[in-house]
């Protein structure tokens, strides 16, 4: 494992070790600020344009409600665990702590965000369209969050809630991926050439075309490795996108967002440092109070939070200080 793995699985790991601590951690605010300061990455688009779909692909495993009529309620946070050499990997829900999922390729922390809706509908509060744009905004405002904006390819992309959201929370495009889902459902005789190729709507990093499985597809269990060969060979032999097939696809974005994380996790490990040495002060002093009743787990969290913190400001040092941030490779 090189240095900058063990580093983005430490950072994953404090996330967790945050995330279980929730409410308890951290009186001052410090632990939330840390979660802040950690890399994740978040699906934004309306509802069935094909979020979960995505997230499933980037993984190469089935596991996130998904089909037409379904909707995610509320964030879903799926991390994925890149360990040595000999050992499985593995991802985990954060909220289902023990179901694991093996065999992906990418190392990064996914948030599956409820869809984008324009009408309440029968049961629902008016409010809900707003609040479920706030829940989504307070995810997506995290300047260390990845955006991946869903835009299905059969709606007109000036229509598009994810485009709209990412460019409120994101002017510059730097932390946007733009994803254009169901090319395979365009009408006959439209493409999509103008938005892959950044005509329609200019984005920092290149759009990418997805084609995920079919309602058709999932009611038949169609599996990811087959549908991952489906999608592979539509851009292959497309005759409107082969000269891009090469850009295109599942497997191309998991490995796009796999380098931009990482090249934001060292620009980020100055400012990532500072933060870990301030919160190992404050953790300390906190662990110095925890001779009266507080929750046992809390105890137990603030343990782990304070030695991972640690480990990685260890390896900071060993490896990555002196100005040659990643200088292992
Ligand atoms: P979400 O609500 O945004 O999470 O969307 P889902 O991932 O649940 O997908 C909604 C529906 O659209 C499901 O029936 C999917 O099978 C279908 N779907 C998603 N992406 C594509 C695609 O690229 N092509 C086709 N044909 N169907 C898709
Ligand atoms: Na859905
Ligand atoms: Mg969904």
């Amino acid at each position: 494992m090189t240095t900058m793995e063990s580093l983005i699985g430490l950072v994953n790991r404090i996330q967790r070790a945050c995330t279980v601590l929730g409410d308890h951690g951290g009186a001052d605010g410090t632990l939330p600020t840390l979660w802040e300061a950690l890399p994740s990455v978040a699906v934004v688009g309306g509802q069935s344009s094909g979020k979960s779909s995505v997230l499933e692909s980037i993984v190469g495993r089935d596991f996130l409600p998904r089909g037409s009529g379904i909707v995610t309620r509320r964030p879903l946070v799926l991390q994925l665990h890149k360990t040595g050499e000999g050992r499985p990997e593995y991802a985990e829900f954060l909220h289902l702590p023990n179901r694991r999922f093996t065999d992906f390729f990418v190392n990064l922390t996914l948030i599956d965000l409820p869809g984008l809706t324009k009408v309440a509908v029968e049961g629902q509060p008016d409010s809900i369209v707003h609040d479920i744009e706030n829940m989504v905004q307070s995810y997506v405002e995290k300047l260390n969050c990845l955006i991946l904006a869903i835009s299905p390819a059969n709606q007109d992309i000036a229509t598009s809630d994810a485009i709209k959201l990412a460019r409120e929370v994101d002017p510059t495009g730097e932390r946007t991926f733009g994803v254009l889902t169901k090319l395979d459902l365009m009408d006959k005789g439209t493409n999509a050439l103008d938005v892959l190729e950044g005509r329609a709507y200019r984005l920092q990093h290149p759009w990418v075309g997805i084609v995920n499985r079919s309602q058709a597809d999932i009611n038949k269990n169609i599996d990811m490795i087959v549908a991952r060969r489906k999608e592979k060979e539509y851009f292959a032999t497309s005759p409107e996108y082969s000269h891009l097939s090469s850009k295109m696809g599942s497997e191309y974005l998991a490995k796009l967002l796999s380098r931009h994380l990482e090249s934001v996790i060292r620009a980020h490990i100055p400012s990532i440092t500072s933060l870990i040495n301030k919160t190992i002060d404050e953790l300390e002093s906190e662990m110095d109070h925890l001779g009266r009743p507080i929750a046992v787990d809390a105890g137990a969290q603030l343990y782990t939070i304070l030695e991972l913190c640690r480990a990685f400001d260890k390896i900071f040092k060993e490896h990555l200080d002196g100005g040659r941030p990643g200088g292992d490779r």
